[in-house]
């Protein structure tokens, strides 16, 4: 009898363990668990300097020690992946030749096939992909990281460099059972002069069991055509890991506000792990869907955070664009019918049969209203129509691009916003062409002061935003008080123009914008 009762304990403490272990990973169906980790990198106090692999190994490993743990925490919290960010193991701020001890040998070409934690002996310098692996194998979770990594090319080669190898700043995905499935090197490189571009854009990506494909990119990457957007059409991607390394500009590219607003834009999710070096500008990484988030930005305290989330996978035959739109128009002609409003109505609503492009003779006899100013937003040359009482509607335009917005303060309060528009190539610190109209909270009450970054604001204000844009490639911004997100009622194309609507923000409006990107006037 005793003995019965104890393998009866036995079992229902066996079947107990099992239970806790097994409802750890219980989700619901169609869904996923993903963690990402926003790091704070155990830098080289003097990265310029000649150092031996021997340190290189011993400064990347107190990083991976970290990783490690995170690792341990997040499969736990029954994560299925985990991703890290750009730059977390070495650092940054290296030249070529210091940077070579930090740099891992990765093979590029694979299949899969090589398992670094089980094969250790296949290849040299290989130590820090072999603990990354081993991780993800303890584990039994996918795990992305970034690396340098290095590949020896003959200087007979056209592109070999003087030192006879390529360096390439690196991402590798690790299956759950610690095979490196891909690897992706960055190339939209961000002032890195350790690293060379390679040759032709990677289009990465890896396969996974509970979500399909996920593609992979790099930091700076979000802004360009290639790879990205290309990957993501080509291969009709729907999850996307990124790790990078962001300094937050205000008030259109702070992290945590573009990374939404390219999971809304091109209906992915993203799960995107920032280093975390305040002093730096550097915080901001999350848990993406197209119509919710989970984030992090904190610009006041160190240490890392690790985000848990679970998340429904979006399928890749979705027809979520076709879809949405058919929505945005049902919600958009109850809108109209119940709006007093008139200018939105006539030339965005109902009139589908215009032509495009053509304006209206109303439209037509209305001027750009002064005062109308100019003052440099993120270094472009903006110019900017002020938001005056208490409701309004303004137009400003510049260069081909007019943007247009029907405004009503919930409550007047002593704060400036301004409307600003920016049509032409933008030069500093990189070089694209960008198509702007926002609506952004100024530093102070003067007009110069407009296009500065702010962090805190009060105003509650319904709007309706938009504007022809020449693009369709249009990311729509929603960035609240203390760099918190919303999401726009009602956004997509009538009449060629795009359009972003909102009632009713749950925290003060610091910006809502219209960031529209020409891949092709770059
Ligand atoms: C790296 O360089 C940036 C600017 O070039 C500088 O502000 C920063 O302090 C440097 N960081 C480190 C860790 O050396
Ligand atoms: C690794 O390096 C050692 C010493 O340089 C060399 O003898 C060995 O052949 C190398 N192994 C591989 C797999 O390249
Ligand atoms: C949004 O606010 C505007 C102005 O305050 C109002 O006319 C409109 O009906 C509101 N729309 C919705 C969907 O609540
Ligand atoms: C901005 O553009 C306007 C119009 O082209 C020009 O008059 C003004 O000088 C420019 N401002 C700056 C700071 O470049
Ligand atoms: C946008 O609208 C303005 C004003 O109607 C017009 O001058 C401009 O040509 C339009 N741009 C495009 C690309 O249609």
């Amino acid at each position: 009898m005793a003995f019965t009762m104890m393998a009866l304990c036995w079992k229902l403490l066996i079947c107990f363990l099992f239970y806790q272990v097994v409802s750890g990973r219980v989700r619901r169906e169609g869904h996923y668990v993903a963690a990402v980790y926003e790091h704070e990198s155990i830098l080289s106090p003097n990265p310029a300097a000649p150092v031996e692999r021997r340190a290189a190994l011993e400064l990347m490993g107190r990083n991976l020690d970290i990783y490690e743990q995170q690792v341990l925490a997040a499969a736990r919290q029954g994560a299925q992946i985990i991703v890290f960010p750009e730059d977390g193991i070495h650092g940054f701020n290296f030249t070529r030749s210091s940077i070579y001890p930090y740099l891992d040998f990765v093979p590029h070409s694979h299949s899969g096939k090589w398992n670094p934690c089980r094969e250790s002996h296949l290849y040299n310098d290989t130590e820090v992909v072999q603990r990354l692996s081993c991780m993800a194998l303890k584990n039994k979770i996918f795990l992305v990281a970034n690396l340098g990594s290095k590949q020896p090319c003959e200087r007979s080669e056209p592109r070999c460099p003087s030192d006879g190898r390529f360096q390439f700043n690196t991402n590798v995905a690790f299956g759950a059972d610690g095979a490196l499935l891909a690897t992706y090197r960055k190339h939209n490189l961000y002032f890195e002069y350790a690293f060379d571009t390679p040759a032709e854009p990677d289009y990465a990506f890896f396969d996974t069991p509970f979500a399909g494909k996920f593609g992979m990119f790099t930091c700076f990457d979000i802004l360009f055509f290639e790879p990205a957007v290309s990957l993501i059409t080509q291969y009709n991607l729907k999850q996307i890991v990124y790790p990078t390394a962001w300094m937050n500009q205000l008030p259109l590219l702070s992290a945590v506000e573009f990374q939404q607003a390219f999971s809304t834009a091109f209906n992915v999710n993203i799960l995107a792990a920032n280093i975390h070096h305040p002093t730096l500008g550097m915080t901001g990484s999350g848990i993406y869907t197209p119509v919710k988030s989970f984030i992090y930005h904190n610009m006041e305290s160190y240490g890392g955070k690790l985000i848990v989330a679970e998340i429904p996978v979006i399928a890749a035959d979705y027809k979520t664009n076709l879809e949405s739109n058919e929505r945005f128009r049902v919600n958009l002609h109850d809108s109209c019918r119940t709006s007093t409003s008139t200018s939105l109505d006539d030339e965005v609503c109902f009139k589908e049969q215009e032509t495009p492009g053509r304006v209206s003779e109303k439209e037509k006899g209305k001027e750009q209203s002064p005062p109308f100013f100019y003052a440099e937003m993120m270094y472009d040359n903006f110019t900017f129509v002020p938001l005056w009482g208490e409701k309004g509607e303004l137009q400003v335009c510049a260069n081909s691009l007019c943007c247009y917005l029907n405004y009503q303060r919930a409550v007047l309060t002593d704060e400036l916003y301004a409307l600003g528009v920016f049509d032409g190539l933008h030069t500093v610190h990189g070089t694209y062409y960008v198509q702007a109209c926002a609506l952004v909270k100024c530093g102070g009450l003067s007009f110069s002061t407009c296009g500065q970054e702010v962090t805190d604001a009060t105003a509650l204000i319904d709007f309706q935003l938009w504007a022809n844009m020449s693009t369709p490639y249009i990311f729509p911004l929603l960035l609240t008080s203390g760099i918190t997100l919303d999401f726009a009622d009602h956004m997509g194309w009538k009449n060629n123009h795009y359009f972003l609507s909102k009632n009713r923000t749950s925290a003060g409006l610091l910006t809502a914008a219209l960031y529209g990107r020409w891949y092709e006037k770059d």
